[in-house]
């Protein structure tokens, strides 16, 4: 078989160019599967599968698989100034998609998750790495703790990939899907409290702060009270209702609506539910803690709110004064703990994009620990 015969689809995207092409196959149904190496086999059979054939001089589809497409791959190694053994704290493991990128670099690479499905899938994609890969189930934020019970200092380097993998938004039994009806979870792991345990306890005005602050939504009051009302009449049964509700509430006129209401609305409840921007504020603050002086931290985020807090977070690492501004010299007696590489984030390329419309909205911020 050979590429030109071959197209595909990414996100549902066609490709017909001859590199960036995808096979969907059923597994032991294609008598040449020789001749489509490399890939990654991320489901037993007979589930169908997307196997992804990749240029392997490419980071924008080498380690793209089914499961999760990693953004700004080249950026990523670029950034992190990676050398032979680097040991490398991946906190967001995913798909694994970084974390190989990391290993076929060269790296040694500690990758935690919150999500155990993650680290299953990932553990079979990269065992052939051997003890130079280690997934542990931690959440992020706790990294000082995790490498401490290691019994490492630090690491050469860092990477926080946020938010949602593909997987997790796209597989509807997870309930962070308001395409299709789920189970209203919408938890990244098993522990913590559940979307229905939330949409039980939360009121009007606490409802409202969340669509308001995490969602940036203008008519969060009367969406809150729409939800809510629907809520007591037990018609908020899965993801697809509490969708349909959503879609009930109509934007102010003359306001044009350019993102669909529902899906600010599931990202607002993710980001409470998970506590996504405390332990990302955290992961920043800990920057020096976790990365040996000399070493790199990247920060791929998703939004304007987690973007904010790595922007800011650096920036506070950086400043060497936190005196009140107005004192003859300084009392505090603060440095500097890192230098901002980026002073503008950086986006991912227009081929990038083209090829995973979900790397359009990323934005990376790198420091380097002084
Ligand atoms: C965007 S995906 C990462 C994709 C990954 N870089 C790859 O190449 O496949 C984000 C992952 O981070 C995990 N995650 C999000 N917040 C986390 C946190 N605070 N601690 C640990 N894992 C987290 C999610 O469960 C998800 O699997």
């Amino acid at each position: 078989m050979s590429a030109s015969e071959t197209q595909g689809r990414v996100n549902g995207k066609v490709f017909k160019d001859e590199v960036h092409w995808v096979v969907e196959m059923l597994l032991g149904d294609c008598p040449r599967m020789g001749t489509l190496l490399p890939f990654q086999l991320l489901a037993k059979p007979p589930q169908r599968v997307e196997v992804i054939v990749a240029d392997s001089q490419d980071p924008l589809t080498t380690y793209a698989t089914s499961y999760h497409t990693p953004i700004m791959v080249g950026e990523v190694l670029e950034h992190l100034h990676l050398f032979p053994g680097a040991l490398i704290l991946d906190g967001t493991l995913g798909g694994g998609g970084h974390s190989e990128a990391l290993l076929d670099a060269g790296a040694r690479v500690i990758a935690l998750d919150r999500d155990p499905e993650a680290h299953e899938v990932a553990r079979v994609r990269l065992e052939r790495f051997g003890d130079r890969f280690r997934s542990i189930r931690a959440n992020y934020s706790e990294a000082p703790r995790v490498l401490a019970e290691l019994g490492i200092d630090r690491v050469d380097g860092m990477l926080v990939d946020a938010g949602v993998s593909s997987h997790q938004l796209d597989d509807s039994s997870r309930g962070f899907s308001f395409r299709e009806g789920g189970p209203l979870d919408m938890r990244m792991g098993p522990d913590g409290e559940t979307l229905e345990e939330l949409l039980s306890r939360l009121s009007h005005g606490e409802l409202a702060r969340i669509l308001n602050k995490y969602g940036e939504l203008k008519n969060a009051g009367r969406l809150a009270g729409v939800i809510l009302d629907a809520w007591q009449e037990d018609k908020i049964t899965d993801t697809a209702s509490l969708a349909s509700i959503v879609a009930t509430v109509g934007s102010k006129p003359g306001r044009k609506q350019t993102i669909n209401p529902a899906t600010l609305v599931f990202q607002a409840l993710r980001i409470a539910l998970n506590d996504e921007l405390s332990h990302l504020e955290r992961a920043v603050e800990q920057v020096p803690e976790v990365v040996k002086v000399d070493g790199f931290a990247a920060f791929i985020s998703f939004h304007s709110l987690e973007d904010r807090i790595v922007k800011q977070g650096f920036r506070e690492l950086a400043n060497n004064c936190v005196c009140p501004q107005g004192l003859p010299m300084c009392a505090c007696g603060a440095r500097s703990m890192v230098e901002i590489i980026t002073r503008k984030p950086l986006r991912p390329s227009e081929r990038e994009v083209e090829l995973n419309p979900r790397a359009r909205s990323a934005l990376l911020r790198v420091a380097k620990v002084i």
